[in-house]
């Protein structure tokens, strides 16, 4: 039987080559060997503020742009969180099976929240939502980039504590976690100590998948590098042109010992202008696809089939949660 696998994305604005590079890039070859679920985690979105009309028309752009990196739905399951309600009632039993000082020590809260004021429970709360997701489909693997390790190490820690505490047999499948080798954390091109981010407010640190040409040119031949010129990995020493090459190395598939060498003697300008040709090369088709099913009504009927085959596996395991812990009146 194929082993399963599940991701979900926010959509809390546009999309981000990290986004890319450390999620939406595999998802196409992944459906030939893995049975497939990717949601849009719209509930996951409204931890922070969102604009409702731009929340409904980023979870079509996205739904969009799922489809034109290359998910097939005849292979993959596409859906909406929040049109399949079992997310948010495994969430709920999730919430009550973790402690309150497990979910602060979460970074991403921590980046979230400080300095804020008014942070809502749901930021807090965000990691036992995740778990929901990712176990509902008794997943086996999740790819994520480096920056959700930590929630994937929560719902796996989760998944342990709810098949010891409550049955004698396990409900839950413990996730595996996967990584990408390059690119599993792509950096501001203004500021590489920070992760590139859809809802950076400096929009010159992040390139857009739906960015224009020149747009994307420019974004990284304007990226911060240093005064050296020597096109060598050094995460530590030289970040901007680290993350550069390792964004150039995901894109392509070339080890980064053969684009230093590749470039050895040449400058940063050289370097850059390769790199946003390769950006560009592998976005413009996908941009076109993008507008080709953002304008389809194939897209409803794929989102609608979708959240319905979610929902089978989903509730059957929500059943089996409720049922273990003794919620309503008789077995469900
Ligand atoms: N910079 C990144 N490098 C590698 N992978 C990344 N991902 C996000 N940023 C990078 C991966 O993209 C997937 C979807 O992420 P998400 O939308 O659920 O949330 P996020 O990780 O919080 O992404 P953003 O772009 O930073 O969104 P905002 O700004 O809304 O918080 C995940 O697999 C993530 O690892």
């Amino acid at each position: 039987m194929k082993k399963t696998i599940f991701s979900g994305i926010q959509p809390s604005g546009d999309l981000t080559l990290g986004n890319y590079i450390g999620a939406l890039k595999q998802f196409g070859q992944f459906q030939e060997d893995y049975n497939c679920f990717y949601c849009i985690v719209d509930e996951h979105a409204i931890t922070v503020p969102q604009d409702r009309l731009k929340l409904r028309q980023s979870i079509r752009n996205l739904a969009a742009l799922y489809l034109a990196v290359g998910l097939d739905p005849e292979k993959s399951t596409l859906f909406i969180q929040s049109e399949v309600p079992a997310h948010a009632q495994a969430a709920w039993i999730l919430q009550c099976n973790v402690y309150i000082g497990e979910l602060e020590r979460m970074t991403q809260f921590k980046d979230k929240s400080s300095g804020k004021a008014g942070v809502s429970a749901g930021l807090l709360t965000y990691p036992p939502l995740m778990a929901a997701d990712i176990l509902l489909y008794q997943t086996d693997l999740v790819p994520v980039g480096d920056d959700q390790k930590q929630h994937i190490e929560l719902t796996r820690d989760l998944a342990e504590r709810f098949n010891k505490k409550n049955a004698d047999t396990d409900v839950f499948v413990v996730p595996e976690i996967y990584v990408p080798e390059q690119g599993a954390r792509v950096m501001a091109l203004q500021d590489p100590t920070r992760k590139m981010s859809k809802s950076d407010d400096n929009k010159k640190n992040a390139i857009f998948l739906l960015d224009p040409p020149n747009v994307i040119t420019k974004k990284i031949k304007s990226a911060v590098t240093d005064s050296s010129g020597i096109v060598q990995f050094d995460k530590e020493n030289k970040p901007g042109i680290s993350n550069l090459l390792a964004i150039y190395s995901a894109m392509t598939g070339e080890s980064i010992k053969d684009l230093e060498a590749k470039y050895e003697g040449k400058g940063y300008g050289d370097f850059k202008s390769d790199l946003a040709e390769v950006v560009v090369g592998e976005l413009a088709p996908i941009q076109e696809r993008y507008e080709h099913f953002l304008a389809s009504p194939e897209l409803d009927d794929i989102l609608d089939q979708g959240a319905e085959k979610a929902a089978r596996v989903a509730n059957k395991t929500l059943k089996k949660m409720e049922n273990t812990i003794g919620l309503g009146r008789k077995k469900r």
